[in-house]
C-alpha cells in the first residue's frame, strides 16, 4: 500500500464553506482528446475571514486563470486543489482548464464512451472538469455552452432549457443551456452525442406542459417506451401520493452503455446505465421491466428529496438517499403487488446490509469518518436508510408522515441540510418525539429483538418479553436501545388475532420498544397464543423468538400480515435446512414432515394470491441462510440447501406439474398478473427439472422454442443450469448466437456462465473475459462476469484452495487502474471474510494484503482493505 496513507474526513469537521458561487457560466469546447472548459464564476466572501480561496480539482491541465478580467499568476497548484489569496469580498473568477475525456476510463467527471461525451459528478467529479468549490452545501445557476461538431454530435445537452444555439464556420454548432434553479456541482450534467430521439408530454396537476425526451442510441427507439410510460407513471403518483409537481419545462433522460452504478438525477438531464432504460419483451424480463419502473422513479423522486432540497455534505447522503429508496419502494409497491415489493426490500436487506453490519465495512446510515465518498453509496446509506425513513412513516402514519414531509419541503426548499434537519420537521409536524429515533442515525449494526413468553395454563397468564440489543460492530463497540417500532399480533388457536382492549399494544398491534426489555402481559386465555412478530419487517432488525414447527404452520395459514406468512415459511426453510447442515445423516423427518406439510398448503395460496405464494415457495438464499449463523459452512450449509429444495421437488413433483400447466401462456403483456404467473411457472419448472421429473426436459424444451419473451426463456436458461442438465450447454449456445449483438442480453448469458457451480469454473471464466463482447473499461461486463462470480458462485468463490478468492483478487489489481470505483465494489465478498472458517478467513485475508500491496492503489481500494485487514473479529 502507498507509504502515505490517504486521510478520513469526518463528519464532525464540517465548517460551512469560506466562499459561496451563486453564478456559473461554464464553455465546453468538446475534443476528444483536449477538451477546454472555460468558467467564469461570480464569487462572493462568505464571513469575515481573511482565508485564501481554495479550489477543487484533479487530473486538470490549467490554462490562465483571470480575476475580473485581470490574469492572476499568483497561485498554488497541488495534486487536489488551486489556492488563490484574494482580497476582494466579490469577484468574477475565471479559469481555464483542458481535459481528456476519452481517456477517463473512471467514468467519473467528463468521459468519451460509445462516440458519445456524458458527464457524472457526483459525489465529487466535477472537480475532474474544472476547479471549482465541489461540495454540495455551495449552490450556484448554471449557464453552459456547448461546442462540437455538428454531424457527429447532433445531440448537445446540459441541465434547464435551452436558450440559444448557433452554427460555426468550421462544421461544429454551439447549444446554450440555463438552469433557472440553483444547484450543486454534483447535479451539473452534459451529453453531446447522436442519439434517437423519443418524446411525449405530461400535464402537471396544476396544467403546465412538461416536454419529455428519452436519447438511446440509434436503433433502440422501440424500447424506450416501458421507461417513458414509467417516467409518467412516476410524476402522476409524486403529484398524488406527496402533492409534488415537477418544476422545468423539459425533463431529459440519456441512456448510456459505460456507467459506474444505475443512474444519475442530475437536474433535468437524468443519465441512464442503459440496463434500466431499454426493454422489449423479446430482450427484457419482468425483473427488467420492473427494475426500470424503479429506478426511473427513483430519479424522478430526486428532483424534490435531493435535488430542490440538498445534502450539506457527504455524511448526510441518506438523507436524499434513504428517502428516495422510500418514496421508490413505495411507488413500486402501488404499481403492484404490495406484498411481493415488500420481500424483495427485506431480501436486500437480509443478504446485504446484515452482510455490511457484519463487515469491517459496518457503518451507520449517516457515517462519521470517510476516505473515498464514492465508497458509502452502500446498502446501508441506501436500504437501511430507506427502512428507517419506513420507521417514521410507521411512527407517523401516512398523514403524520405527509405532514412532516410538507414541512420539510416548505421550511428547506432551495437549501442543503441535514439528516438532523429532516428528523426535526417530522417532529415538529406532529408533536412526535423522535430524541431516542435519532440515534438510528448515528448507530450501526443490525440490532436483534429477543422474544421469551410464558403461559399459565391455571390462570390464563400469558406474558412476552421483547429484550433488545445490538451486537458491537467493527466501528463501533458501545451500542445504545434503540426506538423501535414493532409490529405484532397474537393468533390464539383457531388463527384468530387476540385482541384485549386493557392491553394498547395489542390494539395497536405494534409496541414502541424504548428500553432494553419490554414486557406486555395478557390475561384470561384458554391457550398459549402464537405470537406473529414483526409484521411488515417494521424494523430492519432480527427477531429471535423459539418457534414450534407448528406455530409456523399456524402463522403461514392464518397471520393477517401477508409479510409474515412468508417470513415464516422461510424460517421453516431455514430451520430445516440448517439442521440438516449440522447433521446430514440424520434429519430430522419431523420437522420435514411438517415443512413438506406447510409447503401442500402454499400451493392452495397459488389461486387467491399468486405474487405471495411465487415467494413462498422460494428458499432463502445461501446469502440468508449464511446471515443467519455465525460461522458459514460453505459446502455443508450449500448442500444442505439443494437437499432441501430437493426434498420439495420430488416430494410434490405432482403439484409441481399441475402448478405449472395451470399457468396459461399468453402473449407477452407487462402486467402484473402475467407477470405473477409466469413466476409461478418458472418457478415449477426449475423444481420439476431438479426433480428429474418425467418429460420435464421436453417441457423445458418446449417453452425455450416456444417462448415469446425473455422472461420465459431465461427461465428455461436457469433451470436447466440449477438441474445440472446436459442440454444446458447447447441451450446457452443457441442462445449466445441469437443474442451476441446485444450486450445487455449478453449480460445474462455471462452471469449465467459466471453463476455455474461446477469444478471447471475457473477453467470457463477466463474464455468469458477473453470473449470478442467482454471489455473490462464496461461495468456492466465487469459486474456480469466477475460480479456474479464473487457475490454468487458460492462453491467456485469460496473453493477451498483459494483459486476463486486469487482469480477475483487479480482482476481486481487490473481494474484499480481502469476504474476504482467498480473494482471497489467488487471486492465486497472479499472483505466479508469475518464469517467463514479459519482456512478461507486466512486465504481470504492474503489475498487482501496482495491487494494491499500493490503500488498506486486507488483511495477506494485503500480505504477498504485496509478496514477489512485491519478489523479483528471475535
Ligand atoms: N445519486 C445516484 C442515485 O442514487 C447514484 C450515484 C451516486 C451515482 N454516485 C454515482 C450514479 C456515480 C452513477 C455514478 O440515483
Ligand atoms: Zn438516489
Amino acid at each position: 500500500m502507498s507509504v502515505l496513507s490517504p486521510v478520513a474526513k469526518k463528519r464532525s469537521d464540517y465548517r460551512a464553506p469560506d466562499f459561496l458561487i451563486d453564478h456559473v457560466d461554464m464553455a465546453f469546447h468538446l475534443d476528444v482528446t483536449q477538451t477546454r472548459v472555460i468558467s467564469t464564476s461570480r464569487f462572493t466572501r462568505n464571513g469575515q475571514h481573511q482565508s485564501p480561496l481554495v479550489l477543487d480539482g484533479e487530473n486538470l491541465q490549467l490554462i490562465s486563470v483571470t480575476i475580473n478580467g485581470e490574469p492572476v499568476t499568483d497561485y498554488h497548484q497541488s495534486d487536489e486543489h488551486l489556492t488563490l489569496n484574494i482580497n476582494q469580498n466579490d469577484f468574477e473568477l475565471c479559469i481555464e482548464t483542458r481535459i481528456n475525456p476519452q481517456e477517463n476510463k473512471t467514468l467519473e467527471g467528463l468521459y468519451f464512451s460509445g462516440g458519445a461525451y456524458c458527464t457524472q459528478c457526483e459525489a465529487e467529479g466535477f472537480r475532474k472538469i474544472t476547479y471549482f468549490l465541489d461540495r454540495p452545501d455551495v449552490l450556484a445557476k448554471y449557464d453552459v455552452t456547448i461546442f462540437a461538431d455538428k454531424t457527429r454530435y447532433p445531440h448537445m445537452l446540459s441541465n434547464g432549457n435551452q436558450i440559444d444555439k448557433g452554427e460555426l464556420d468550421d462544421g461544429r454548432h454551439w447549444v446554450k443551456w440555463q438552469d433557472p434553479f440553483k444547484k450543486p456541482s454534483y447535479l451539473f450534467a452534459l451529453v453531446a452525442g447522436n442519439f434517437d430521439l423519443l418524446t411525449d408530454r405530461f400535464v402537471t396537476q396544476s396544467g403546465r406542459s412538461v416536454a419529455l425526451e428519452l436519447y438511446v442510441d440509434k436503433g433502440a427507439l422501440d424500447k424506450g417506451h416501458h421507461a417513458l410510460a414509467s417516467l409518467k407513471k412516476a410524476m402522476a403518483w409524486d403529484e398524488q401520493v406527496f402533492g409534488l409537481e415537477y418544476d422545468l419545462d423539459i425533463y431529459m433522460i440519456v441512456a448510456v452503455d459505460f456507467f459506474n452504478m444505475g443512474a444519475m438525477e442530475n437536474k433535468g438531464l437524468n443519465v441512464f446505465n442503459s440496463k434500466f432504460v431499454l426493454a422489449d419483451a423479446e430482450s427484457a424480463t419482468d425483473d427488467d421491466f420492473f427494475n426500470i419502473e424503479a429506478v426511473i422513479g427513483h430519479e424522478y423522486f430526486h428532483n424534490w428529496t435531493g435535488n430542490r432540497v440538498t445534502c450539506r455534505d457527504w455524511f448526510q447522503l441518506s438523507l436524499k438517499e434513504g428517502l428516495t429508496v422510500f418514496r421508490d419502494q413505495q411507488f413500486s409497491a402501488d404499481m403492484s403487488s404490495p406484498v411481493f415489493n415488500r420481500i424483495k426490500n427485506v431480501q436486500i436487506i437480509r443478504e446485504h446490509q446484515f452482510a455490511e453490519d457484519a463487515s469491517a465495512m459496518a457503518h451507520p446510515i449517516r457515517p462519521e469518518e470517510v476516505i473515498e465518498m464514492n465508497n458509502f453509496y452502500t446498502v446501508t446509506v441506501y436500504d437501511k436508510g430507506a427502512e428507517v425513513i419506513r420507521m417514521m412513516h410507521t411512527l407517523l402514519g401516512a398523514a403524520g408522515f405527509r405532514q412532516g414531509m410538507d414541512l420539510y419541503f416548505s421550511r428547506f426548499d432551495g437549501q442543503a441540510v441535514t439528516c438532523d434537519d429532516f428528523v426535526q420537521a417530522m417532529q415538529d409536524a406532529t408533536q412526535v418525539d423522535l430524541s431516542q429515533f435519532r440515534r438510528w442515525y448515528s448507530q450501526s449494526g443490525t440490532p436483534k429483538v429477543k422474544v421469551t413468553d410464558s403461559f399459565d395454563a391455571k390462570t390464563g397468564v400469558y406474558h412476552i418479553d421483547f429484550t433488545q440489543n445490538t451486537p458491537p460492530t467493527a466501528d463501533q463497540k458501545v451500542k445504545q436501545n434503540l426506538h423501535i417500532p414493532f409490529k405484532f399480533e397474537l393468533l390464539d388457536e383457531k388463527g384468530n388475532s387476540i385482541s384485549d382492549d386493557s392491553v394498547p399494544e395489542l390494539s395497536a398491534k405494534m409496541i414502541e420498544l424504548t428500553s432494553r426489555v419490554h414486557r406486555i402481559t395478557v390475561t384470561g386465555l384458554q391457550a398459549k397464543p402464537t405470537p406473529s412478530l414483526l409484521h411488515d419487517f417494521s424494523a430492519p432488525i432480527k427477531v429471535d423468538y423459539a418457534y414450534s414447527h407448528q406455530q409456523l404452520s399456524n402463522i403461514i395459514l392464518y397471520s393477517g400480515d401477508d409479510f409474515a406468512r412468508w417470513d415464516a415459511s422461510q424460517r421453516l426453510y431455514s430451520r430445516c435446512i440448517h439442521n440438516l447442515a449440522i447433521s446430514p445423516d440424520t434429519p430430522d423427518d419431523e420437522l420435514l414432515d411438517s415443512m413438506l406439510q406447510a409447503v401442500q398448503g402454499i400451493f392452495d395460496i397459488a389461486d387467491v394470491n399468486p405474487a405471495l405464494a411465487g415467494a413462498m415457495l422460494s428458499l432463502p438464499s445461501f446469502e440468508t441462510l449464511s446471515q443467519q449463523v455465525d460461522e458459514i459452512q460453505v459446502e455443508a450449509l450449500y448442500h444442505a440447501q439443494r437437499s432441501v429444495r430437493n426434498l420439495i421437488a420430488t416430494t410434490l413433483s405432482d403439484q409441481w406439474s399441475t402448478l405449472y400447466h395451470k399457468q396459461a401462456v399468453v402473449p407477452y403483456r407487462y402486467v402484473a398478473d402475467d407477470v405473477d404467473s409466469r413466476r409461478l411457472r418458472n418457478l415449477s419448472l426449475s423444481y420439476l427439472v431438479q426433480a428429474g421429473a418425467p418429460q420435464s426436459s421436453d417441457i423445458l424444451l418446449a417453452q425455450f422454442a416456444q417462448a415469446d419473451n425473455m422472461t420465459d426463456c431465461l427461465g428455461v436458461l436457469k433451470a436447466a443450469q440449477f438441474g445440472e442438465l446436459k442440454q444446458f450447454d447447447q441451450l446457452m449456445e443457441q442462445f449466445e448466437t441469437r443474442w451476441r449483438h446485444d450486450p445487455l442480453v449478453l449480460d445474462k448469458w455471462f452471469a449465467l456462465h459466471a453463476n455455474m457451480e461446477r469444478s471447471d469454473i475457473l477453467v470457463r471464466l477466463p474464455l468469458l473475459l477473453s470473449h470478442d463482447k467482454f471489455s473490462l473499461d464496461n461495468p456492466n461486463r465487469v459486474r456480469s462476469v466477475l460480479g456474479s462470480f464473487a457475490f454468487y458462485n458460492v462453491l467456485g468463490f469460496h473453493a477451498v484452495d483459494g483459486s476463486g478468492y486469487k482469480f477475483l483478487a487479480d482482476y481486481i489489481l487490473k481494474l484499480n487502474s481502469v476504474n476504482p470505483q467498480v473494482a471497489a465494489r467488487i471486492i465486497t465478498p472479499l472483505t466479508q471474510w469475518q464469517k467463514f472458517d479459519e482456512k478461507r478467513r486466512e486465504l481470504m485475508r492474503y489475498q487482501l494484503a496482495r491487494i494491499a500491496d500493490c503500488q498506486d492503489l486507488s483511495k477506494d481500494l485503500i480505504e477498504k482493505v485496509s478496514k477489512s485487514l485491519n478489523y479483528t473479529s471475535h
